[in-house]
């Protein structure tokens, strides 16, 4: 009896503790009609471990330390720094990132999983009527920014895309892709797809979220053309499947509240207000270069607010700021 009682401790062992699929509660379409991303071939920047940029980075303000702030910083205790400077904490790599520690690099996905690690939160927002917006959050632990007349601009630590797909009683009607500031919303019938999943294409470096592969020139906000001077690459790289290694959570707009689906879940990260990733260094530091001091060229930029700041309660499929939301039905760059 008790050398079956160690075996299943051995064998519970054996399975990383990190892995997280779907626990019961989460509705099935949540699952069956997820993304599959098809990550860049080439790129160096994988998904990476959420809870492990707390132990690879240090809460900063205004480029100094946050003394009283809790230590280890844990995804059950990330929204203490919401006290202590919120939107302008900037969770600062300890090593210097241009010596490039590994961390940056994430997790190639092997058979289509992220192993060890988990970079994707899910959030269902269920409107009432039938009508759920799924959330599917992607975290990597680098943003390459890309190369702009052989000038390096919009690096930064920490980055984090999505997808959300809509559903009206269980039935997906519409995916959006983030993409930089904004991104762009199709017709779920108009999406290629894996079985009935929608298929993602992750930007090299940038990681912005295109539902076609090849080229996209994002140089005219909102307007993506198949070349130009500003371009995102996509391709057939290797398949990641984001819900076999992630956390799953509901989001209560009326009270602004997450809620988990399972006890052994962390949840309190998800009010963290800051930034989970070094403030833009300043001119005067070393590592910081622009273009011809043209404002917004900068190589390194800040890092990026997380899920909570990604507008969980849209009215329209894309997030509302100002622009008009363009439901194609005709696939595009
Ligand atoms: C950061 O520094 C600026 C300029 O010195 C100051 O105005 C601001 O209040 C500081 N912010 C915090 C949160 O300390
Ligand atoms: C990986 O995902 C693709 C696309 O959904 C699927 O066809 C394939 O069977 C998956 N491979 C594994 C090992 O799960
Ligand atoms: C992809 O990103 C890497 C840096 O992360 C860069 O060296 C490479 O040139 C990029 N590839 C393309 C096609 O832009
Ligand atoms: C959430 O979105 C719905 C639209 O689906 C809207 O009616 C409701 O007022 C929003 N709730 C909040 C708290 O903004």
């Amino acid at each position: 009896m008790l050398f079956i009682i160690l075996l299943f401790a051995a064998a519970a062992k054996a399975v990383p503790l990190t892995k997280r699929q779907a626990p019961s509660g989460v509705p099935s379409y949540v699952t069956e009609y997820a993304p599959i991303v098809y990550l860049y071939s080439a790129d160096p920047y994988r998904p990476s471990d959420i809870g492990a940029q707390l132990s690879n980075t240090q809460p900063q303000v205004n480029t100094t330390l946050i003394s009283d702030a809790p230590s280890p910083l844990t995804l059950d205790n990330l929204n203490s720094l919401n006290a202590l400077g919120g939107p302008d904490v900037y969770l600062t790599s300890i090593v210097d990132i241009t010596t490039n520690p590994s961390y940056l690099y994430g997790v190639g996905p092997t058979d289509n999983e992220t192993e060890g690690v988990v970079s994707t939160a899910v959030i269902v927002n269920d409107h009432g009527s039938g009508l759920v917006d799924v959330f599917y959050m992607y975290f990597y632990a680098f943003n390459y920014g890309g190369d702009y007349f052989s000038f390096i601009v919009g690096d930064h630590v920490g980055d984090w895309e999505h997808n959300m797909v809509r559903f009206q009683d269980g039935t997906p009607t519409a995916v959006w892709y983030s993409q930089h500031s904004n991104g762009e919303a199709f017709t779920y019938e108009t999406v290629q797809k894996s079985g009935v999943r929608p298929i993602v294409f992750s930007a090299n470096g940038s990681h912005a979220n295109y539902a076609i592969s090849g080229t996209h020139d994002h140089t005219i906000p909102d307007v993506n053309l198949p070349e130009g001077p500003i371009e995102d690459y996509t391709d057939e790289g290797p398949i990641w499947d984001p819900t076999l290694s992630a956390y799953y959570y509901t989001y209560d707009a009326d009270t602004s509240t997450f809620a988990a689906y399972d006890d052994s879940t962390p949840v309190n990260w998800l009010y963290f207000t800051g930034h989970w990733g070094d403030d833009e260094y300043p001119e005067n530091d070393p590592r910081q270069s622009d273009i011809f001091g043209i404002d917004g060229t900068q190589k390194y930029t800040g890092g990026p607010t997380g899920p909570e700041d990604k507008q969980l309660n849209r009215t329209d499929v894309c997030p509302d700021n100002g622009d008009a939301c363009i439901l194609r039905v005709v696939l595009g760059p």
